[in-house]
């Protein structure tokens, strides 16, 4: 292991080439000057990684161990299981809740409550591992679920709620830990998009049995592909660690070695599995970024409330998202609703954005009730939900860069200025 953290001589030809990308903008997708992400890494995080290439160590090891303690740490859990995608971490959680050794073993067509506007693998994931999923609707005020549709789905085969805290915007978690307590449902929590979020100076994730994570390229922290999962109970964590790694007694941390005639310990299943590991790469990666998080968080907030401020003046027009009195969003991107009273098309106002170098998007899948997928599946099918169509029918998001410089913002506010205000 002669290598380990002998990269130091890579650093200048390595910094050479970062700053080339960076001089030609190699990431940002043309035609785009102000694009949904932009690379947050530098050339500590590609050492890291450089560093587990030579030094033969690439697949799950020590780095992966040290990068779960610190964002452990980091929730005040004592449980982090790294993984490969935000979406392997909700898979990993809806299969530990349906699994017979799990302690709170749902059953197959238990019912779980799910957000209408999320990431879709949040509901692939349940629909998996067996359950049914009612999709709520969603409030256009705070793009997260709309809590009195929520409470009155609430029924005899309801088991659990799957929440999501949607552009680093916390849900009221008064009100949903109390529906939980009051109805004895599981709470699981897809934080994927909302690193650094906190309800009641509490990290969100944190309220329920577990929460899940994404570390892609576009999120609070990356790890180039990644995800991660929180939990304070020990024995959920190594089903979650068996589940990650085929079922492997191997990758377990508290379990006691089980033996078993004729059977080498080093080869022993206790449970099925994927395999949705990470790589050392990632873990070593993800470190590096995690020194970063809390400047990227403080200027992500910055850069979202000077843009919002210099969009007030558009409020008639179109608003952004309300945050609770006692949440402290972690913004993930800037999201905007054109009001209804609003004289113009969204279409319009995205064709001159996209035409001025500004990549837009629809809030996250827009209503997933409306995607073709639906019609394969027709449990996705049900009543109507106004809320979500809303927020389908006239939300969008613009990207929010940690580093975009105040000149950049003001170019942005400028793109928005010259379609908008004819109508101010
Ligand atoms: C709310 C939400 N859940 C889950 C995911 C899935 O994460 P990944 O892309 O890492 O699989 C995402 C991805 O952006 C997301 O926004």
């Amino acid at each position: 292991m002669k290598n380990l953290g002998h990269t130091e001589s890579l650093r200048a030809p390595l910094q050479a080439l970062i700053d080339e990308a960076s001089r030609i903008n190699s990431y940002k997708p043309q035609p785009y000057w102000y694009p949904l992400s932009i690379a947050t890494y530098d050339v500590e995080e590609v050492l890291a990684a450089v560093d587990s290439m030579c030094s033969f160590r690439t697949t799950m090891w020590e780095k992966t161990g040290r990068f779960e303690e610190e964002f452990a740490r980091l929730h005040g859990v004592s449980e982090a299981i790294m993984v490969n995608s935000g979406s392997s971490a909700d898979l990993l959680i809806a299969f530990a809740l349906t699994n017979p050794a799990g302690r709170m073993r749902l059953q197959p067509g238990d019912e779980v409550l799910l957000p209408s506007v999320t990431w879709p693998t949040q509901i692939w994931s349940v629909m998996m591992a067996g359950l049914k999923v009612r999709l709520v609707d969603t409030d256009p005020r705070t793009l997260n679920v709309d809590l009195d549709d929520l409470e009155a789905k609430i029924g005899e085969r309801t088991r659990a709620i799957s929440l999501v805290h949607l552009m680093g915007n916390p849900c009221d978690m008064d009100r949903v830990t109390a529906l939980c307590q009051k109805h004895g449902l599981v709470l699981v929590e897809d934080c994927c998009e909302a690193l650094g979020a906190r309800f009641d100076g509490k990290p969100v994730g944190t309220f329920g049995l577990a929460g899940s994570y994404s570390f892609f390229f576009s999120h609070h922290i990356t790890t180039m592909e990644g995800g991660g999962i929180i939990c304070s109970d020990p024995d959920l964590s190594d089903l979650l660690r068996l589940l990650r790694a085929h079922g492997w007694a191997r990758n377990t941390k508290h379990m006691a070695p089980v033996v078993m005639d004729g059977l080498d310990p080093r080869y022993m299943f206790l449970n099925w599995g994927f395999n949705v590991r990470p790589t050392e790469l990632q873990a070593g990666f993800g470190l590096e970024q995690l020194k970063r998080l809390g400047v990227f968080q403080s200027q992500r907030l910055q850069n979202a409330t000077y843009l919002m401020r210099s969009l007030e003046r558009y409020g008639a027009l179109m608003r952004s998202i309300e945050v609770h009195p006692k949440a402290e969003c972690s913004w993930f991107a800037v999201p905007l609703m054109l009001r209804e009273s609003c004289p113009f098309d969204r279409s319009v106002l995205l064709k001159h954005l996209e035409a001025n170098g500004v990549e837009t998007r629809p809030i996250v899948a827009g209503n997933v009730a409306r995607q073709p997928v639906c019609s394969i599946f027709p449990e996705l099918q049900g009543p109507p939900l106004p809320g979500a169509d809303l927020v389908h029918e006239r939300g969008f998001y613009i990207g929010l860069h940690p580093f975009a410089a105040r000149e950049s913002l003001d170019r942005l506010t400028g793109v928005f200025d010259s379609f908008l205000k004819s109508y101010a």
